[in-house]
């Protein structure tokens, strides 16, 4: 028996022969793969389709409504001393490359060897020439480094005799948590300030090693376990600011995203009255069904709300979540839809992330949670 699928007209190919069952044979393997392909892909696919649970996943909000480059556009005097003496060791490294170029281009055309010409002049030093090159670039180098000296010194400095309003900044794998002791609010993803304040961030971290940023706002400052890292900043302008994490810290990092909204003095006072009130109570139909199904599930021994029995302290705080700008600091949008698809499977929207998946909960138990935690603004 011959095994040849080759071509007989092949010259110097193998012998033909007869590759009739053979071929059978791989016709036979293409139909039933192709079936099984069909069946195991489009099929699903057709069902999930055609059915309304669960629904598809939600686009993300865009998080970065800044600039493309924000850090050269400050909103915080800390901020602009920053981007001024980029702009300063920017400028004079500009115009030492210029008149370097510019030298050489001059002297490569003027004083290259002519064809038959005479060796130059041998010379052997020069002492000015020499004492030039080395006092200009020092002096250079060191109005550079005085110049970042002090600012590194200003910003992190806070203004003397100043009110500071204390905010607690705390990574989380893979979320922030901010906290303003003295005045009872938790937030998580969502940081709000009063224009015109200078502001004491108190920088740590509940895990590993992240970074906290705003380019608008302040440097970038690391948060370590065990440490209170120090940002003082002072945003001069109203507006919403993107933040994210800058240091590399597990799958995750990506999706550490937060937002930072400078409002106005009795803007922000009307925030915290509104942010130190208890959770609503007064939920009907679905929202109050939500309300049951939270608080009889496991959701309580990670989430805290307050005014309810639930007060677990590792995942982010939902008294008033419905009231955010995004769910899963940045990865789903804060809608009931986005509540109902993070809820049934938050690894769909961020691979990793410690909340497990609630998809074996009957539909009709999602649906209120999602009715439950939007309705909490
Ligand atoms: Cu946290 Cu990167």
């Amino acid at each position: 028996m011959r095994f040849w699928l080759t071509s007989p007209r092949v010259k110097g190919g193998p012998p033909a022969g007869p590759h009739g069952p053979c071929l059978h044979l791989a016709g036979i393997l293409c139909v039933v793969g192709g079936l099984a392909t069909i069946i195991l892909f489009a099929f699903p696919q057709a069902v999930h389709a055609a059915s309304s649970w669960p629904p598809p996943l939600q686009t993300a909000p865009i998080w970065n409504p800044g600039p493309a480059w924000a850090p050269v556009d400050p909103k915080s005097p800390e901020m602009s001393l920053i981007s001024n003496t980029f702009w300063a060791v920017f400028i004079i490294s500009a115009v030492v490359m210029a008149f370097v170029v510019t030298f050489m281009a001059i002297n490569i055309f003027r004083f290259s060897a002519k064809p038959g010409a005479p060796d130059p002049p041998q010379v052997f030093g020069n002492r000015r020439v020499e004492l030039a090159w080395t006092l200009i670039p020092t002096a250079i180098l060191t109005l550079a480094f005085g110049v970042t000296v002090y600012a590194i010194h200003d910003i992190n400095t806070p203004p003397h005799g100043a009110a500071l309003l204390d905010v607690d900044a705390i990574g989380h794998q893979w979320w922030w948590e901010f906290q303003y002791p003295g005045k009872g609010v938790e937030t998580a993803n969502e940081v709000h300030l009063p224009v015109n304040t200078v502001v004491h961030f108190h920088v740590k971290s509940a895990d590993v090693i992240h970074s906290f940023w705003v380019p608008q706002l302040q440097r970038q400052i690391d948060a370590n376990p065990g440490q209170d890292n120090a940002v003082y900043a002072k945003m001069t302008r109203i507006g919403v600011y993107s933040g994210a994490c800058y240091e590399y810290c597990g799958a995750d990092h990506a999706w550490m995203k937060f937002r930072l909204v400078v409002d106005t003095a009795a803007g922000f006072a009307a925030w915290v009255k509104q942010q130190t009130r208890p959770a609503v109570k007064t939920q009907t139909g679905l929202a109050a069904y939500g309300r049951t199904v939270f608080l009889r599930n496991t959701c309580v021994s990670c989430h805290a709300i307050t005014g309810t029995p639930a007060g677990g302290a590792v995942a982010p705080n939902l008294t008033h979540v419905g009231s955010r700008w995004a769910i899963g600091a940045g990865a789903a949008p804060d809608t009931i839809l986005g509540l109902e698809t993070w809820i049934y499977n938050p690894n769909d929207y961020k691979d990793g992330v410690s909340m497990p998946s609630f998809s074996v909960l009957p539909e009709k138990d999602i649906k209120g949670l999602a009715a439950y935690l939007y309705s909490l603004k």
